[in-house]
């Protein structure tokens, strides 16, 4: 199934609570929380306490993109805070697989990022235990930026390693992507979508949602 997770990361912050109601409303599937540590990437973002609060205004599942040097010390906390996915930088961890466990114990789905440069290889030997691989489309740290259109190819590789292994894995894309690209992306096997500027920035979020969801349809 396609889904849209809107990134909070361009949502009006003074009015977070109500800018979530108002993209589940628009038809949002999953809420995209960006957690920046000002070391893996160049920005700064929120933390568990935001998980928490938008945990409180939605039923919608929390799809955390962990982009911090020490995933591990932090999975504990976002269980706790709420996290529906737990997706982690394949750049940041040691121990990849310790890392998936730790997160499956803790009742979460695990996630695997990879960064624009980063090869498909390091997936090999752990996707039957991950739910969810979320390729960058742009370089990780800021919202607004432009889609790489060399994501295009390693999206398609992607999805023939998973559709050839039979694995159960979504294939999320994040940066760039909005109704002019998403098309290009779900064509290429991607099927979350996530849209931060895209959605956050438009005058009608419903609208825009619903174009997205016109341009994926198969
Ligand atoms: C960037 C974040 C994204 C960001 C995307 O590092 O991971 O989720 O919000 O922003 P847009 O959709 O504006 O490119
Ligand atoms: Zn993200």
């Amino acid at each position: 199934m396609k889904k849209i997770a809107p990134s909070i990361l361009s949502a009006d912050f003074t009015r977070l609570g109500e800018e979530i109601i108002a993209v589940e409303k628009a038809g949002a599937d999953y809420i995209h929380i960006d957690i920046m540590d000002g070391h893996f990437v160049p920005n700064i973002s929120v933390g568990p306490m935001i998980v928490e609060a938008v945990k409180r205004v939605t039923d919608l599942p929390l799809d955390v993109h962990l982009m911090i040097t020490n995933p591990d010390d932090f999975i504990d906390e976002f269980a706790e805070a709420g996290a529906a996915i737990l997706t982690f930088h394949a750049e940041t961890a040691f121990h990849i697989n310790r890392t998936i466990q730790h997160i499956r114990d803790r009742g979460m789905r695990p996630g695997i990022s990879l960064n624009p440069a980063t090869t498909l290889n390091v997936l090999d030997y752990v996707l039957a235990d991950i739910d969810l691989v979320l390729l960058m489309t742009v370089n990780p740290g800021f919202g607004g930026q432009k889609f790489i259109q060399g994501s295009i190819p390693k999206i398609k590789g992607l999805r023939d390693i998973v559709e050839k292994g039979g694995y159960d894995i979504e294939i999320e894309v994040d940066g760039g992507i909005g109704p002019d690209t998403v098309n290009l992306v779900s064509s290429a096997g991607a099927n979350v979508f996530v849209a931060g500027s895209a959605i956050f920035s438009s005058p009608d979020y419903s609208k825009t949602i619903s174009l997205m969801r016109e341009r994926i349809q198969d």
